[in-house]
């Protein structure tokens, strides 16, 4: 963890997808900062447990729950979890997400469905059963990708579709949210280095060669921007997409 510090102290925030990667960069600088987090995992069970130890051992509070965020019922099963937990909810990160990166013709319609439901409709449904428990300083941080604005890589239209579908949900629940004074942001960012996008993998030398800063992100680089989004300084910011991206040459 990072060094702690109160920013977030008595807040309650809820982070899908947070036992690796972007995700669990964003739960331990939440922790760090005070923060009591539930996170969801559908696969990482091990690693889950044990960002919830590394958590409870340095001070903080972390919940771990199951819930694939392709079942909506699953989705909000975990909203009522954290609220029955913590009695609140304050600040949620749509993180998880997959990829595919398939030739248009080739990819079946379950396949496409499955990058909506995950990448898409599971940000909708969180929202759905978060938004009317929050209040006024509550803080919705989506993760979406700068693939909804470009796209160097053949066959990742439909990844790419269902960010640019997060950044529309982002303007469009910005307003519905505002008269409760709560934000919603998305995070748009560039090449990370994780297990979906590895800076030695196949894309690598690609995409490294279109960021001005000619490297892959790190997680905790995103984790920064989100934890600049939840603080109070961030107040005045609702229905951006702000890029994280390195610089890539659009
Ligand atoms: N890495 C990049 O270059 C990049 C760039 C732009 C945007 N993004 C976005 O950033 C977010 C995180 O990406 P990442 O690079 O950290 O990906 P990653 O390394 O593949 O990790 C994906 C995370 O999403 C979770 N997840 C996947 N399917 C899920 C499901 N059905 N239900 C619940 N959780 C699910 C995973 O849970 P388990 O651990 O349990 O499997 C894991 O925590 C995604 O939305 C991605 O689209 C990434």
């Amino acid at each position: 963890m990072n060094d702690r510090s109160d920013s977030l102290s008595g807040k309650v925030a809820f982070v899908t997808g947070g036992a690796r990667s972007i995700g669990a960069a964003i739960v331990r600088r939440f922790a760090s900062e005070g923060a009591s987090v539930a996170f969801t995992y559908v696969s990482a069970q091990t690693k889950a447990e044990e960002l919830v130890r590394e958590i409870q051992e340095a001070g903080g509070v972390a919940l771990a729950i199951r819930a694939d965020s392709a079942d909506v019922g699953a989705v909000k099963g975990a909203i009522a979890e954290t609220i029955d937990a913590f009695g609140d909810i304050d600040i949620v990160v749509n993180n998880a997400g997959i990829a595919n990166v398939k030739p248009y013709d080739q990819m079946t319609m379950e396949e496409f469905d499955q990058l909506v439901a995950v990448n898409f409709r599971a940000v909708f449904a969180t929202i759905q059963a978060a938004g009317p428990q929050m209040t006024a300083g509550g803080r919705v941080i989506n993760i979406g990708s700068i693939n909804a604005d470009w796209n160097p890589i053949p066959g990742n239209s439909a990844y790419a579709a269902t960010k640019a579908a997060v950044a529309g949900l982002t303007r469009g629940l910005a307003r519905d949210l505002a008269p409760k004074g709560v934000t919603v942001n998305t995070i748009q960012p560039g090449p990370i280095d994780t297990d979906m996008n590895p800076a030695e993998g196949p894309y690598a030398s690609l995409v490294a060669g279109m960021v001005s800063l000619g490297r892959y992100g790190k997680p905790s680089e995103i984790a920064s921007m989100a934890a600049y989004l939840a603080s109070p300084e961030a107040g005045f910011i609702t229905g951006a997409t702000i890029n994280v991206d390195g610089g890539v040459v659009i």
